[in-house]
């Protein structure tokens, strides 16, 4: 029998990712080659025409997966029924704009999006927010959602993740797809930690840790860290726009592995919501090493953490706790204003 269609919301749709990542969702990148999609996209007023044009292209590339298309600039009718949402709409850093200022905004938005997915969404959602800065707009979304599980709100580091899998491949000169088990510690933002301490890489003579073949621990702690951290702003640098296919298409990773699962034996990054694994401070959306089965999400126990890593995980986490305070004043003030 054939499969019922799965509802995928996009918001910020007529911007870059929504452009690189609509196809990817019709063509199966996310969902897998045998589940027919719905794409529900949401932009603003300002961007209804785009959206339309986007629109119209979706319909010329007659994607076989795609049963029905929403365009619409109202929250309400984009948010109803959805199973996937993919949050990418977000009011974005502008010169000589303070992290405040950025928070302010972003309030306003995740307020109103939020509240709509909680009314209107499919009770088992799951929502994937990948518009800056991440991890706290994905918790300004759980604070103004309350009744939806913290388990369904997770947010995007899987970018960094393949990014750090492309540097080790690339200093190894080894397939990317033979690298494993890098992890993403904390925050989407430069004081990330891309951490390669588990990280293994399959080569003829079985899996062999990246630390002993690469043997430079002074690029492992160094060049390898900043340039994971980095590359965001390095792909600003040279395209004069902020990263879209490589962020599209770590968006469909990250649901096709919640959704579908991890390989065996394999993780993968994603910022969710701490239960204080790792000493990490309950109630932040941080980045943890995750396997997924059957749908649900679980942070890899037990890795050894060394006293390197121990301080760098702490640096990210302090940054999350301080744009937490930040958030939190701002949901504050928005109780008593209108939004
Ligand atoms: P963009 O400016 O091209 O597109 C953003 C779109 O969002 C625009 O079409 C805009 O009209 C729309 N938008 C603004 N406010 C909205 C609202 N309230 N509701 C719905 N739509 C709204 O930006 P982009 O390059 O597509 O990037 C989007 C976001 O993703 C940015 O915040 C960027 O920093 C972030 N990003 C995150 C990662 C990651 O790995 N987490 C990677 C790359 C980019
Ligand atoms: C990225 O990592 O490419 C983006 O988050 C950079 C940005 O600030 O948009």
């Amino acid at each position: 029998m054939a499969k019922q269609p799965t509802r995928v919301l996009v918001t910020g749709a007529a911007g870059q990712i929504g452009y690189a990542l609509v196809p990817m969702i019709a063509r199966g990148a996310m969902l897998g080659l045998d589940q027919p999609v719905i794409i529900h996209m949401l932009d603003i007023e300002a961007a209804a025409e785009s959206l339309k044009g986007v629109k119209m292209e979706l319909i010329d590339a007659a994607f076989p997966l795609l049963k029905d298309v929403v365009a619409t600039t109202d929250v309400v009718e984009a948010c109803k029924g959805v199973n996937v949402a993919v949050m990418v709409g977000g009011f974005p850093r502008k010169e000589g704009m303070e992290r405040k200022d950025v928070m302010t905004k972003n309030v306003s938005i995740y307020k109103a999006q939020a509240s709509a997915l909680e009314q209107h969404a499919a009770p088992d959602c799951k929502v994937l927010v990948v518009a800056n800065p991440a991890n706290t707009n994905a918790l300004i979304l759980k604070e103004f959602a309350p009744s939806f599980p913290s388990k369904n709100i997770t947010c995007l580091t899987r970018l960094d993740h393949n990014r750090a899998l492309g540097q080790v491949s690339e200093k190894l000169n080894v397939h990317v797809g033979d690298v494993k088990n890098v992890t993403i510690w904390g925050n989407h933002s430069s004081t990330q930690y891309p951490d390669v301490n588990h990280a293994t890489v399959k080569t003829a003579a079985g899996e062999k840790p990246v630390r002993a073949l690469v043997a430079d621990d002074q690029w492992l702690n160094t060049e390898f860290i900043t340039t994971v951290q980095q590359r965001g702003a390095a792909i600003i640098k040279a395209r004069k726009l902020s990263s879209a296919l490589s962020a599209a298409s770590s968006a469909c990773d990250h649901i096709r592995d919640w959704v579908l699962g991890t390989p065996k034996g394999t993780w993968v990054s994603m910022g969710v919501y701490s239960d204080g694994s790792y000493g990490i401070p309950a109630g932040l959306i941080y980045s943890f090493p995750v396997t997924c089965e059957k749908g649900e999400w679980s942070i890899v126990q037990g890795l050894k953490i060394d006293e390197f890593s121990r301080a760098k995980m702490d640096a990210t986490a302090k940054e999350l706790v301080e744009e937490k305070s930040l958030a939190v004043e701002e949901k504050n003030n928005c109780r008593t204003c209108a939004l």
